[in-house]
């Protein structure tokens, strides 16, 4: 297997993080009432919701209860394809909605917000990362899903976090040199247990990007018989304080089958609410981030992910508006490296029923 250094693009590209969105409070009854709106125009409009564990937990909860699923971003692909509705809502951000579409062109897809987008995306500019790509013609290009339609349709493979790891190991096995984009932390941690040979181009995510290590090993001092649950988008000090590291439903299945009473949990905030329907009785811990103050770069709750809501889902449902298109050419393409990490995964059994129940 190869094990040479990774080298690094010099890519600078600077991202615009938006202030996390305040959605007016509602009464329980206001928000039982809206939900149930939401669930006759979804039955009306032969819809579906797929929803990801960061999003709002009364999203998640109509998700699960109206026939939709929660999930991590690789399950989220796989449900969208599997349904037969004629609608897709998906509450997540941008990318999530555009896989939606690829794997789905017959399909409408909608989002609550189509500004929900995701730093590692905007990061990974198309024109920028396909002039990389040409100058690394011998390399195979792994993509991370949290990228454009335009750069799956440059890349070879797409991964997302549940599957990145079983992939590159096969492409290693055989040799491959890989180019990778765009999370460098993401990418480094797979290089560093695969031994693969990899390019890494420097994205990151901006909610992960500010768990701080110091402070971690502080709150475990406290926490001592805490297990420290950590999401690989994460900087490498603080994976290497992990017990479990992995995607957002491995994070969720540890907690509820560990023995550990208490978790520390290195990941937005959303995640929460599905960790504590599994596992009721278990104490989880946010991991500590940078700022003192709830800033949108400390809060670890991606901004993006905050711009979905039960307000403005009831408003795409009425008017129809906040549908993702796909230029065909770009569908065409970015399907086939789509669809070779789901049949991988279905060849493996990753991740299989990762969705609600984790
Ligand atoms: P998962 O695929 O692990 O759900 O992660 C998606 C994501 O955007 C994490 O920040
Ligand atoms: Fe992107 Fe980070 Fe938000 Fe996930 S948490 S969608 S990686 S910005």
């Amino acid at each position: 297997m190869n094990q040479t250094v990774p080298l690094e693009t010099n890519s600078q590209i600077q991202v615009q993080v938006p202030s996390h969105p305040q959605w007016p409070t509602m009464t329980r009854e206001e928000t039982e009432n809206l939900k149930n709106r939401i669930r006759d125009l979804l039955k009306a409009q032969d819809a579906v919701l797929v929803a990801h564990y960061y999003t709002d937990p009364e999203l998640q909860i109509l998700a699960e209860g109206s026939g939709g699923c929660v999930a991590d971003s690789l399950e989220m692909a796989r449900f969208g394809s599997e349904q037969s509705s004629r609608t897709l809502v998906v509450c997540g951000v941008r990318f999530m909605g555009e896989t939606a579409k690829i794997l789905n062109p017959e399909k409408r897809v909608l989002m609550p917000d189509l500004n929900a987008t995701c730093s590692l995306d905007e990061g990974c500019p198309e024109k920028a990362f396909s002039d990389f790509c040409d100058q690394h013609p011998d390399h195979t290009v792994v993509v991370y899903a949290n990228t454009s339609a335009a750069v799956k349709a440059r890349s070879d493979w797409v991964v997302t976090s549940g599957i990145a790891l079983p992939i590159v190991k096969h492409l290693a096995e055989r040799g491959e040199k890989i180019l990778w984009a765009p999370d460098k932390h993401l990418g480094r941690y797979v290089q560093s247990l695969t031994g693969a040979d990899m390019l890494l181009w420097q994205g990151s995510c901006v909610v992960h990007e500010e768990f701080k290590s110091v402070a971690l090993e502080r709150i475990r001092r406290l926490h001592p018989d805490a297990a420290v649950l950590v999401h690989p988008e994460s900087p490498e000090s603080v994976i290497e304080l992990a017990d479990v590291v992995g995607s957002t439903t491995t994070l969720i299945r540890a907690v509820s089958k560990m023995d550990n009473q208490e978790f520390i949990v290195a990941t937005d905030g959303g995640i929460f609410h599905k960790m504590q329907q599994l596992a009721p009785g278990k104490v989880l811990i946010e991991a500590p981030t940078a700022g003192e103050g709830a800033t949108c770069h400390s809060c670890a709750h991606c901004p993006w992910m905050g711009m979905n809501a039960l307000q403005n889902l009831e408003q795409v449902l009425l008017n129809g508006e906040n549908e993702i298109s796909i230029e065909s050419a770009v569908q065409e393409k970015a399907v086939i490296p789509i669809r070779r990490m789901l049949d991988f995964a279905k060849s493996r059994g990753v991740g299989m029923k990762n969705r609600g129940n984790a």
